[in-house]
């Protein structure tokens, strides 16, 4: 037989789930979630550049080959992949760090001095990474306060530089090792 007191516990521990977690302990949670970063970018419909820091973008699909990852509504960059349909996403390694931070920054203009070409699509290709994917844009679904991206991967570069792999821990970038096989 459950106890009274016990019962009181359950309930109250239901309601407590019930509500959303404190916003500053999802985000401390999530700080310690190592994750890859992304520059992601495209060309709005009035054709500037675009772009933003992303940390969310994974691998969704090999057939077809998709990607993911959510972008913040009040993004930028959001509007001109929605309005424009192709992006592209540049992974972060150790030399790219300082551009990683500057196309997280907002109000400045994110592409001045900074090496590009175009793709056939008009989308800016940064030219310091040795790693990309160039996307077209299969479905956006808002969600929460962001937008859920699809993209079909339609070409990957793979320069075969072999820069130093970052990953983002703890609101800062660290350099990957390998763990020693015990
Ligand atoms: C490491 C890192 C990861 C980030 N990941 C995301 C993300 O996944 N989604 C997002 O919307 N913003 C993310 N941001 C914040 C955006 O980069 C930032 O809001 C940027 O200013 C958006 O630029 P825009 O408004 O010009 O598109 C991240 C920032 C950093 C530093």
């Amino acid at each position: 037989m459950i106890r009274a007191s016990t019962m009181q516990h359950f309930v109250a521990e239901e309601n407590r789930l019930e509500r959303s977690p404190d916003i500053e302990d999802l985000k401390g949670a999530f700080s310690r979630l190592p994750s890859g970063v992304v520059v992601i970018t495209s060309t709005s419909a009035c054709g500037e550049f675009a772009g933003a820091t992303v940390s969310s973008f994974t691998s969704l699909s090999f057939k077809p080959p998709l990607v993911v990852f959510g972008l913040a509504q009040s993004s930028a960059t959001l509007s001109a992949i929605l309005s424009h349909g192709h992006f592209a996403a540049h992974v972060v390694a150790e030399p790219h760090q300082d551009l990683a931070m500057r196309f997280a920054s907002s109000g400045t203009d994110k592409f001045n001095g900074v090496d590009f070409k175009l793709s056939p699509f008009g989308v800016p290709l940064l030219t310091q990474f040795d790693t990309y994917f160039q996307c077209t844009l299969e479905r956006a679904q808002p969600t929460g306060d962001h937008q859920l991206l699809v993209g079909r991967v339609l070409d990957v570069s793979l320069a075969g530089r072999n820069a130093t792999p970052v990953a983002w821990l703890q609101r800062s970038f660290h350099v990957c090792e390998r763990v020693t096989a015990l």
